[in-house]
């Protein structure tokens, strides 16, 4: 049974296989007929929720809404229970969680396919979408030169996870070092990703794409502002790139935090097409759980 809770669930040629397919619109029309998707979002959400929703309308499947604390989980029913009785009617889970252990509990106990919304630790399916972002733009599969700024997060682990797909792809990051420490062993996963405590600007000059996300993710307990204000993306910043270099976030965006206006706004800033191909990937993933 297929699941998406990290990238690494998929193989080189899986994650192709998704992002070939999201060229193909056509060929997605009835494959949810007949199936019930629950969604289960635990923190908030905008694109992801409504990419999903949006997605599966499209592909002719239905999507139920589930508020846990509708359940009787609080009351007396663990979640292993849970899952398994929602096994009974749904066909899929789409699943946002503040604590990702929750979603291999999922995965377990519901024993059919479970997409990782977004976790405390990973969001696979932005990876997915921002990696189909640039291939799209640059009209080609490899050589990207990302550097991404700021906090050590479930969308840049989601990231680094893709980068040993490509052969000539590299990301730099910029970052705080106590937060590098802090986490080290869980981002320093691949030799294609090199970590620096100082913005560099002949890296910079080299970057194909800058990225960031908010310096706060939703229920961070640490407030990072401090530690990583120097790795604003401003204008100043950005006029140290090349000219096709361009600008992503996964939004939504603290404006004035880790990006400015000028820049979420301006000319290199494709953040629109970025939130635009959530729903096409959705779709994309879900063909390839081939539910
Ligand atoms: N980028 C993203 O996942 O946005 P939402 O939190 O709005 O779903
Ligand atoms: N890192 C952010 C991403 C939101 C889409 C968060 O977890 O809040």
């Amino acid at each position: 049974m297929k699941s998406l809770l990290n990238i690494s669930d998929l193989s080189k040629t899986d994650f192709f296989e998704i992002i070939n397919s999201i060229d193909i619109p056509s060929d997605f029309d009835n494959c949810l007929l007949n199936k019930n998707i629950g969604l289960i979002f635990e923190k908030n959400s905008t694109r992801t929720r409504l990419s999903f929703q949006v997605g599966i309308n499209q592909l002719n499947g239905n999507f139920i809404n589930i508020n846990l604390k509708d359940l009787n989980l609080d009351r007396i029913e663990s979640f292993e229970d849970t899952f398994e009785i929602m096994a009974c009617y749904l066909d899929c889970l789409v699943f946002r969680t503040v604590d990702h252990s929750k979603l291999k509990i999922a995965k377990k106990y519901f024993k059919k396919p479970v997409i990782n919304a977004l976790s405390d630790i990973s969001h696979p399916c932005q990876a997915i979408s921002d990696i189909f972002t640039l291939i799209e733009h640059f009209n080609r599969k490899d050589n990207f030169n990302i550097v991404w700024l700021g906090d050590l997060n479930n969308v840049l682990y989601s990231l680094i996870e893709t980068i040993d797909f490509f052969e000539s792809s590299y990301i730099n990051i910029f970052t705080d070092k106590d937060i590098y420490k802090n986490k080290q062993r869980y981002f320093d996963i691949s030799e294609k990703v090199n970590f620096l405590f100082d913005t560099d600007n002949k890296i910079l000059a080299n970057a194909d794409c800058i990225m960031t996300d908010v310096y706060n993710s939703m229920n961070d307990r640490e407030n990072k502002e401090k530690k990583l204000i120097k790795f604003q993306v401003n204008e100043l910043l950005m006029n140290n790139t090349k000219k096709e270099c361009i600008f992503m976030h996964c939004l939504p965006a603290k404006i004035g935090s880790e990006v400015t206006e000028n820049v979420i706004k301006g000319s290199k800033s494709i953040v629109i097409q970025q939130a635009k191909n959530r729903m096409v990937t959705q779709k994309g993933i879900l063909k390839w759980l081939d539910i």
